[in-house]
């Protein structure tokens, strides 16, 4: 058995910014246009109004202040409200693989590691872009790693439950070295027309190098342990797939795109993700207040200031539990990795931090790591 680190991450930042008040702006004219539109049935009681968004709701219930996205005109049309994504030939590198390629060749730089150095790619991401081939493999190849590579989705806690994997491969010897690629284009999958939501996500890409301690730089961050947590639930939902046509969806159908119950995930989940990274540091015989830095899901920032209580038994600070939602909003399984990205640097040699995701399915997943 080998003792495994996480060695260097990368990010990749989408080329354009969706402000709230420009998000908003977009909104409110669709509201507009509808109800002109169906004027005649909201006024016989019919059809309900769109009521109207609002910058200081967004920005109290969430804490987002913008999100990084692929494409924005689209977005801010009223008359369409997602974003235009080109379709490319399949002999060209597919949207997400190449984000991905961007985010591991960073993290690849960071580590001083070349490509005959990684022996696995794992692509794990909320949204798939297509069944097959593997987004990974397309990643492996254009990256010039040899070994293996596949896709894999556990929604908001891809990342962690992919890291758990890695770990595993490197720690029995099956690879030396594993790259997990987080490329996360949510904007195609989020219903910007819904007032509840639409302004939740944002995309980015996210790498992580978690590779054999005794190859890794001084510095990375050795993994302690992994541990992961399912229970079912309805409360996050998406259900599009492959039976849409045959069971004769419209694509705009409101189920066909993310829906959610926000109240009830928050009150489920925050319990459930305190309590598991309470047990796992207890696994290893430490206790929540040991923990320097806490990188943790970025959905919501009361979610997060409410773990971060129940975990230290305090308010917690910045320092102590990073926030990134305010630049990036939800970005699905890549928000927990973009804290650790941005907040490792002052970490010393010798303390601990808990990489925590949570979200659809219900899943948990929890990384807790030490410096080296
Ligand atoms: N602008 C203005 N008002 C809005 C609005 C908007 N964009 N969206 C909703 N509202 C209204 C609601 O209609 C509701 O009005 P009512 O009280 O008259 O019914 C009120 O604001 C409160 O809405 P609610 O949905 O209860 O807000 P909330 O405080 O729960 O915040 C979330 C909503 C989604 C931000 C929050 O529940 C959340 O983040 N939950 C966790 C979600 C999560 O982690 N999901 C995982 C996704 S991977």
């Amino acid at each position: 058995m080998h003792r495994v680190a996480i060695s260097s991450t990368g990010l990749y930042l989408p080329p354009e910014i969706i402000t709230n008040a420009e998000l908003v702006a977009a909104f409110n004219s669709f509201a507009d246009e509808s109800n002109a539109m169906h004027a005649e049935d909201i006024e016989a009681g019919r059809r309900a109004p769109v009521p109207q968004s609002s910058v200081e709701f967004i920005e109290k219930a969430s804490g987002i202040k913008r999100r990084y996205v692929m494409e924005k005109t689209g977005v801010l049309d009223p008359q369409r409200m997602h974003p235009r994504l080109q379709a490319r030939p399949d002999n060209e590198i597919s949207l997400m693989a190449e984000i991905g390629v961007a985010a591991a060749r960073e993290a690849l730089a960071r580590a001083g590691k070349h490509p005959e150095d990684i022996d696995g790619v794992i692509c794990a991401a909320a949204n798939m872009q297509r069944a097959y081939p593997a987004m990974a493999i397309e990643i492996q190849t254009a990256l010039g790693i040899k070994g293996f590579g596949f896709d894999m989705n556990v929604a908001c806690s891809s990342a962690t439950f992919a890291i758990e994997m890695a770990v595993n491969a490197v720690k029995v010897g099956s690879a030396r070295a594993i790259l997990v690629v987080d490329p996360e284009i949510t904007s195609p999958h989020l219903a910007w027309k819904d007032r509840d939501c639409h302004f939740i996500f944002g995309d980015v890409c996210t790498a992580i190098l978690i590779e054999r301690l005794d190859t890794a730089p001084a510095g990375s961050f050795e993994v302690l342990g992994t541990r992961l947590f399912t229970s079912f639930s309805n409360s996050i939902r998406n259900n599009a797939g492959f039976m849409s046509r045959s069971e004769d969806r419209d694509p705009d159908d409101r189920d066909q795109l993310f829906y959610q119950e926000g109240r009830k995930v928050f009150k489920e989940v925050c319990p459930l993700a305190a309590e598991h990274m309470t047990a796992h540091l207890a696994e290893h015989a430490l206790v929540p207040t040991d923990v320097r830095r806490y990188w943790l899901h970025q959905a919501n920032l009361s979610m997060n200031q409410l773990i971060a209580r129940k975990l230290l038994g305090r308010d917690a600070t910045a320092d102590d539990a990073p926030v990134i939602l305010n630049e990036f909003a939800n970005t699905a399984s890549a928000g927990s990795i973009i804290a650790f990205h941005r907040h490792h640097d002052d970490i010393e040699a010798g303390q601990i931090g808990v990489i925590c995701s949570f979200g659809a399915g219900y899943s948990i997943g929890s990384v807790i790591v030490r410096r080296t």
